[in-house]
């Protein structure tokens, strides 16, 4: 088996994504996980269930990455030896009305992790990055030489840590990194066991979900005058599983080579309407949607170039079926209600 690590910290690790990975690791790795989370978005009922499948193998510490030197203990005492940092803040446009929540908890919180691995001796670090770092590109697919010009305070606060992990890869020749550029994550756990929980999550496919089990009497189409075929943006929507893979993926590649960074999503996408669409048959609910005015920001079409990632890290997709997203974020929904 490979060398995932012996003991991996996820911080962020009862949120969305971080409990998919963690899941895989319980599942796939002999590894013991430990996760920090200040359950501000994420929920203990996750924990609890991924108890129920790693017992002993996972622990849970619920803390502020703010709290540098306690966070720090955290890592000598568990012997860490592998970081994968999903903590953050994610919701865009708050990031507008309150950047420094923003750059605190997303760069600040992330440069002293980065200090504290340094220091420990820590010398893999998976960081969830974001296509917000490419702001509005001009050139679709998007490679990950694409310039990096956020346009809001989220994508800037995960450009200025993408900067902090390089320049701490090139000067500490010990530690390296693997950032992944997620595209637009979406879906849950086929066996119906984890999913997004956030209620005020705004992601399309958890939005069309709600909907189609009743919890939104409807739902918006922002724009339907794009340059596209059918008038509504286009973006790449990966499957979380896929994601989660990706992360062992990045922790074997770094048993042999150096730091690197790699889009993470499926190199084609599907339009807003055509999700909905796909939405309304694995629901079999003719929900209301309406057309509303374009929002700031929205660029016409966002897709993933993924060679990279499947040439390096030999990384295949096995959920790149739209109907298969769609109907696992139902029944994470439903299991909700
Ligand atoms: N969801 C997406 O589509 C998407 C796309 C691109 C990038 N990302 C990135 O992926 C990562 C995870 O996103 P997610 O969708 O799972 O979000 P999430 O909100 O579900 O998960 C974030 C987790 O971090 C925890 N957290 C936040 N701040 C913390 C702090 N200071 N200390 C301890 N715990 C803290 C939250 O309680 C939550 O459990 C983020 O870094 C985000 O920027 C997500």
């Amino acid at each position: 088996m490979h060398n995932f690590a012996n003991n991996i910290l996820v911080t962020g690790g009862a949120g969305y994504i971080g409990s998919h990975v963690v899941k895989q690791l319980l599942e796939n790795t002999d590894s013991v996980v430990t996760i920090i989370d200040n359950l501000s978005t994420g929920r203990m009922t996750t924990i609890e269930t991924l108890k129920t499948i790693g017992g002993n193998r996972l622990a849970f510490l619920h803390t502020d990455l703010k709290n540098f030197s306690e966070v720090e203990g955290i890592i000598k005492s568990n012997s860490i030896d592998a970081v994968i940092h999903f903590a953050a803040s994610i919701v865009v446009p708050e990031s507008v009305a309150n950047p420094l929540k923003y750059y605190m908890n997303n760069t600040v919180n992330t440069t002293n992790l980065i200090n504290s691995c340094v220091k420990c001796g820590v010398n893999r670090f998976i960081f969830s990055s974001t296509a917000a770092v490419y702001g509005e590109p001009a050139k679709v697919p998007v490679l990950e030489d694409t310039a990096r010009l956020p346009i809001n305070p989220y994508g800037m606060s995960k450009l200025m840590s993408e900067n902090v992990l390089i320049d701490s890869g090139k000067a500490y020749k010990d530690f390296k990194y693997v950032i992944l550029r997620y595209f637009n994550v979406a879906g849950a756990d086929g066996k119906t066991r984890i999913g997004q929980s956030f209620p005020e999550a705004t992601h399309l496919i958890k939005v069309a979900a709600e909907t189609a089990v009743g919890k939104r009497n409807k739902m918006y189409i922002f724009g339907d005058d794009y340059p596209t075929a059918d008038g509504t943006c286009i973006r790449d929507y990966i499957h979380v599983d896929d994601l989660a893979d990706a992360h062992l993926k990045a922790l074997i590649y770094l048993e042999n080579n150096e730091s690197e960074v790699f889009n993470c999503g499926y190199g084609h996408g599907y339009s807003v309407k055509e999700v909905i669409e796909v939405m309304k048959k694995v629901s079999g609910v003719n929900f209301n949607v309406e057309i509303s005015g374009r929002r700031a920001g929205d660029p016409a079409t966002l897709v993933a170039g993924n060679e990279k990632i499947k040439s390096m890290m030999k990384w295949q997709p096995k959920y790149n079926d739209l109907e298969y997203i769609c109907k696992t974020a139902l029944e994470w929904e439903k299991k909700l209600s």
